[in-house]
């Protein structure tokens, strides 16, 4: 089958670690035109951008990498996708929850900015606390709840993946699993979704064995940060932000978790939350219902209500 040609430019705010990851990784993906990164840092997404073109002569890709530092939106104007990764990551210790303050402010500039420059982007917020700041973005750039999402879900999913395939030594391949709710304390792996070879986790391993690694999966993230010392995640968590990014540009209609806006879904309505929903050019197309055990649906909506009143009080922030 003929390649499609590249087409479309997403811009990638915050030239960290999660967002130069994002950007090379949609870049190297060679189906967009344009892959824009910025930050308020000069030089830093000019330089990273200058060598992630150089890389293309031997990955074999085509798609150009444009860095715009000094807080600039001058050429980000019409991106059809802006990934958020602006703000602080968390040091070992902290919740996520402790950066709402100063990532709240960081997160409303950028989405007051890309309101004024990509009026109709889809836009993809990674910065934490996620929920929070999913939110916070919609609220700031007024854009319809449909086209702001957040990244949480796909992480997560991918965490409980790799926690099930290391456990039982099988290849990650053979291993589904699900993780819902928030992207902290209330986050709700799903054991009743989770499958080895197609077999249910429940017959592959034992209760407490499961529980074990769904706790490992909610701690997952600080799991990371405890060894790194310095900084957080960014490898897995760039790869579910840029398969998120190519699902929209490529109208895939692929369902994945994400953080996505609930309008009755569960029961729950009114709140950002982590759900699975089914990702297409205008955002989430809609959010995918499924049959969950009762005390997984009984985790979502103590999910709902933890991060529902945080939601509303980033209005203010
Ligand atoms: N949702 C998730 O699953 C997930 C996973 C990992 C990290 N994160 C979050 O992603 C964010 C970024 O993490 P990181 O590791 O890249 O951090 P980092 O410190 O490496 O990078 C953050 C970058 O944002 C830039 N920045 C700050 N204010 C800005 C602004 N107003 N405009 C543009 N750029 C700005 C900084 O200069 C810095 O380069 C953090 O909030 C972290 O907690 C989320």
């Amino acid at each position: 089958m003929a390649k499609q040609p590249r087409n479309g430019k997403v811009t990638v705010v915050g030239a960290g670690f999660y967002g130069s990851t994002t950007a090379l990784r949609l870049a190297e993906y060679d189906v967009f035109e344009t892959v824009v990164l910025t930050d308020i840092v000069e030089g830093k997404p000019e330089g990273l951008a200058l060598d992630m073109n150089q890389s293309r002569p031997i990955e074999g890709f085509e798609t150009e990498v444009v860095g715009i530092g000094g807080g600039s939106y001058e050429g980000t104007e019409g991106s059809d996708v802006v990934v958020v990764t602006a703000g602080l990551p968390r040091k070992p210790g902290m919740s996520r929850m402790d950066l709402i303050e100063t990532n709240a402010g960081i997160v409303r500039q950028v989405a007051e900015n890309i309101a004024r420059t990509s009026p109709d982007a889809v836009v993809i917020v990674v910065s934490n606390p996620l929920d929070e700041m999913t939110a916070l973005a919609q609220l700031a750039s007024g854009f319809p709840k449909q086209r702001v999402m957040g990244q949480a879900g796909m992480l997560d999913t991918a965490r409980f993946t790799d926690n099930v395939a290391e456990e039982l030594g099988v290849p990650v391949s053979s291993v589904r699993t699900l993780t819902l709710g928030s992207h902290g304390d209330t986050m709700v792996p799903v054991p009743s979704r989770c499958t080895v070879d197609g077999k249910p986790l429940s017959e592959v391993m034992a209760p407490d064995r499961v529980e074990h690694l769904v706790q490992r999966t909610r701690n997952g993230g600080a799991e990371v940060v405890a060894l790194l010392k310095t900084g957080s995640a960014y490898y897995a968590p760039s790869a579910a932000a840029a398969r998120m990014a190519r699902a929209v540009m490529e109208d895939s209609g692929t369902v994945m978790p994400v953080c996505a806006w609930v309008d009755g879904e569960y029961g729950i309505s009114g709140v950002y939350l982590g759900v699975e929903a089914e990702i297409g050019r205008e955002g989430v197309r809609r959010v995918v219902e499924s049959d969950l055990a009762e005390s997984e649906v009984a985790g979502l909506r103590e999910a709902a209500e933890a991060v529902r009143a945080k939601q509303a009080d980033v209005a203010d922030l």
